[in-house]
């Protein structure tokens, strides 16, 4: 359940929602298929909460992200951001829109400009999106800089003189420049060492709390999720199978995609590390420019029946704010 800091204002609202890359082939580049990276998601995300997004690599959670904030022109559904539709708004219309929306990205290494000083790359953001004066800006770039812990005097350097984790807050502070309400965080401590991973995760969770942030937090980590997620959204080959408040996902997983991922959760306690039964999941997650039919997950699914090969499961509420797509529940 949300507790009562966060609001039931709906911030993100996600609607069949379908992101299709064409593969062209031959000499004269003909479409000849195309990778279905995202086939048909929906989901609400509220004011002030995070909304953890997990699923195995290669099932499509960045590319949900990157459609939501509209990086890429979606082939199908709707995506509203603040009660405005932004899925069929053309890329120079949405120039307005973008302080609202922004995204930290996995590799801050590949993110922030090695030209730039660190003043430049948190600053840029201020250069096209609003009127400041240099000497504001300046001030702006230094409490940002402030914010996300990082030290004023070192302004003037360049991102490789810093460590991964302060790199990471770079990206943190030019994701806040423009006062932001949502971001994306596509797995934002992925490419960290373990030991500082903690630190900037605390990090995303004070900014959260200080300024109201709505997160989509995308990671392949359940055991991170479960620390900083509200509720919980589970993908596979590109769709939603299973969504639920953290609680209940963790306790009372339904879809058996949910199970499996969860028993391979490592148990760091070696006496329960022996009750634990593992799911193992047989195969590769099958191409997405090929999926099965019936249910995605039918390849795979140590519950396969029948209808699972044939019929695409529809998607349902279990229990109130508890949904999942899989024939056991329809
Ligand atoms: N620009 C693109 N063009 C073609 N295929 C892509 C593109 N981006 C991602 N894909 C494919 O879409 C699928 C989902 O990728 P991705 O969203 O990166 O998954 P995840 O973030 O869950 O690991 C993968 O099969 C990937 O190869
Ligand atoms: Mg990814």
């Amino acid at each position: 359940m949300l507790d009562d800091t966060k609001s039931n204002k709906v911030l993100v609202e996600v609607k069949d929602l379908k992101m299709h890359f064409p593969i062209h082939a031959g000499i004269f580049k003909k479409r000849v298929g195309e990778v279905k990276a995202v086939d048909g998601i929906s989901f609400d995300i509220y004011e002030g909460e995070t909304l953890g997004l997990v699923g195995e690599s290669g099932c499509g959670k960045s590319t949900a992200g990157r459609a939501i904030l509209r990086l890429y022109d979606i082939t199908e559904g709707s995506v509203k951001i603040d009660g405005v539709e932004i899925g069929d708004t053309p890329q120079p219309n949405l120039r307005k829109m973008r302080p609202t929306m922004q995204m930290v990205f996995q590799d801050p290494q590949a993110s922030l400009n090695p030209r730039m000083s660190v003043a430049a790359i948190i600053g840029e953001p201020l250069n096209e999106h609003s009127d400041m004066s240099k000497a504001e800006k300046r001030e702006k770039v230094l409490s940002l800089m402030d914010q996300v812990g990082l030290n004023r005097d070192f302004a003037n350097r360049y991102p490789h003189e810093f460590s991964g984790g302060q790199r990471q807050r770079i990206g943190i502070a030019r994701a806040l420049a423009l006062n932001p309400k949502f971001i994306v965080c596509d797995e934002p401590i992925a490419a960290l060492d373990v030991s500082i991973q903690a630190q900037v995760v605390n990090l995303l969770e004070d900014l959260q709390e200080e300024f109201g942030l709505t997160y989509l937090f995308i990671s392949h980590d359940l055991s991170m999720v479960r620390h900083i997620a509200d509720r919980v959204a589970v993908m596979y080959l590109g769709r939603v199978v299973e969504l639920a408040s953290r609680e209940t996902l963790f306790s009372d997983p339904k879809h058996p995609y949910t199970q499996a991922l969860l028993s391979a959760v490592p148990e760091p306690d070696p006496w329960l590390e022996e009750k634990v039964d593992r799911i193992l999941l047989e195969g590769d997650v099958p191409s997405p420019s090929n999926p099965p039919k019936g249910c995605n997950f039918c390849t795979r699914c140590p519950q396969v029946m029948e209808i699972c090969k044939t019929e695409e499961p529809p998607t349902v509420e279990i229990a109130p704010g508890h949904i999942a797509a899989c024939h056991l529940y329809s």
